[in-house]
């Protein structure tokens, strides 16, 4: 779905595995930092994409949304604008929606190829039920086109990739999307509840950390720059607080000074998280 050559564009901070395939696969990586929206809000530089597409012409660009691991989800009006620049110049929309069913309050995910027929005739979407219904040993992530050149275009190389999903992981997902007798409601619940009672925690035990409360996905964004943590992030809470977390850097460069914690966790275990990272921010102070 793209040619040798063409570069990739990724906003960042981003799931890490954008930053590494791109390379692996001969396209140079062209990181695309997020900006801050009217309302504070991290959001997708458009003014910037359309500068980095003047000088390209044409490119992929990996849109994550809901967003790993800033946790926002994009508004209709966001994407249409999105499309709008996309489809001035030769751009390849690669949607990755996984995280679509985790929204949390008013926001709700909407499916990037659905807001116009211009995105959808330069999209393509990826989905799987591994976030949402924990399945993602299963491997059977869905690639989803959204119109007839793709779809045919899919059909001729697609085909290794189809037959290679494994059959426990198709039964797992129509399980998922179409049985699952309320289990991930009660999950999505816990989540929220979670995810405000991390908001509470890092005000308790982390002066000096700033945090937004996700709208979306069960990962926080923390940004760290004022602790004056000269080591890693990542290798510090590790070592110091016993904690695994994401280093930002590898999100990409705008990354440093964050990290990135999964509170997809039993709530007593994310309090010791939260407890033992002001533990040693405190030592460290
Ligand atoms: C945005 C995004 N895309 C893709 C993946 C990969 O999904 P899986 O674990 O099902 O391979 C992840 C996993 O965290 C993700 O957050």
């Amino acid at each position: 779905f793209s040619t040798p050559g063409c570069p990739v564009i990724i906003p960042t901070p981003a799931y890490m595995p954008f930053l590494l395939v791109p390379q692996m696969h001969g396209r140079d990586l062209i990181e695309l930092p997020a900006v801050r929206d009217p309302d504070g809000r991290a959001a997708l530089d458009l003014a910037g994409l359309t500068t980095v597409l003047d000088r390209v012409g044409s490119a992929v660009l990996v849109l994550c949304n809901p967003h790993n691991p800033l946790g926002t989800v994009a508004t209709r009006e966001g994407l249409v604008a999105l499309s709008e620049v996309a489809g001035r110049y030769d751009v390849r929309v690669f949607a990755d929606e996984i995280h679509a069913p985790i929204t949390y309050g008013d926001r709700s995910h909407v499916p990037y190829a659905t807001v116009s027929p211009v995105a959808a005739g330069h999209a393509i979407t990826a989905m799987s039920a591994s976030k949402a219904w924990n399945v993602p040993g299963l491997k059977c992530a869905q690639l989803i086109t959204s119109n007839p050149v793709d779809e045919e275009h899919w059909r001729e190389i697609g085909f290794f990739s189809s037959v290679g999903t494994g059959n426990l992981g198709m039964v797992a997902a129509v399980a998922a999307y179409r049985d699952d007798g309320g289990w991930f409601a009660d999950v999505l619940e816990y989540l929220d509840g979670s995810r405000r009672l991390l908001a509470d925690l890092v005000s308790e035990h982390l002066p000096g950390v700033r945090f937004t409360s996700p709208e979306a996905t069960f990962l926080a964004w923390l940004d760290c720059r004022e602790l004056a943590i000269e080591e890693p992030l990542g290798a510090f809470f590790r070592s110091e607080a016993g904690v695994a977390l994401t280093d930002g850097l590898a999100c990409g460069q705008v990354g440093a000074g964050h990290v990135r914690l999964n509170f997809a966790t039993p709530r007593p275990i994310l309090r010791d998280v939260v407890q033992q990272m002001g533990e040693a921010i405190r030592r460290h102070s």
